[in-house]
């Protein structure tokens, strides 16, 4: 954690090896969600012309053009119908945990009124905290190898999903570049311990 810096510049002559870049993405899809529905889509970045078009809609921030990946964090609101990741979800915990027709039917119908009972915007709040916690577990795999990295929100989330052409459902929420840095790890600004944490023994 000591390590870990949010770098604004990578090395550009230096690509993540790709078996490395799916060690840490695969890490990242066992993060924990409510749930454990996981309603989101980890996007990888790393075609150049791409980034181009990504630089003008991310503030034209250096990352953008300098890591070695780009991974946009998207959360999903397709969550409810048949083809919705609460019934596919539903459904592949009962093949992978051997739950009954009637197991599963009330399971569905529980968290499709976790959904009902919330506005839309309440809904897509939801969906979209929770791709924080794979966003962060991906950036301490990366660091665990020795791979920098910045979580990034600044972006045009509507623009980006034009840019990469993903359908309506599929918001990017954040991004994290990913890389080797090119600059000076600056001095780390925390409040004191006794400020952040609270115990109550
Ligand atoms: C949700 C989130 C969004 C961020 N967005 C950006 C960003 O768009 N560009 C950037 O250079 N840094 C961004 N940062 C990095 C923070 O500025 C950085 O983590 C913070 O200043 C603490 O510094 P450290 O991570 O180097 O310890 C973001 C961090 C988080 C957690």
């Amino acid at each position: 954690m000591e390590w870990r810096f949010a770098s604004k510049h990578f090395d550009q002559n230096k690509q993540i090896p790709e078996a490395e870049l799916k060690e840490i993405l695969e890490a990242t899809r066992l993060a924990p969600s409510s749930n454990g529905l996981q309603a989101w889509k980890f996007v990888v970045v790393t075609n150049a012309e791409l980034r181009l078009k990504l630089l003008p809609v991310c503030f034209n921030q250096s990352q953008i053009t300098e890591a070695s990946a780009l991974v946009f964090f998207c959360a999903r609101t397709d969550l409810m119908g048949e083809n919705g990741v609460i019934n596919r979800w539903v459904q592949l915990t009962k093949k992978e945990q051997n739950r009954t027709d009637e197991e599963a039917a009330k399971y569905k119908v529980y968290l499709e009124e976790g959904i009902t009972r919330r506005s839309e915007s309440d809904s897509v709040n939801w969906v979209q905290k929770q791709v924080y916690i794979p966003a962060q577990v991906l950036i301490l795999a990366a660091a665990d190898k020795g791979i920098d990295s910045c979580p990034m929100e600044g972006f045009i989330p509507d623009e980006v999903a034009k840019v990469l052409e993903l359908p309506e459902y599929i918001k990017p929420t954040v991004l994290v570049s990913l890389g080797f840095r090119n600059m000076e790890q600056p001095k780390k600004v925390r409040f004191a311990f006794e400020e952040i944490v609270e115990f109550r023994n």
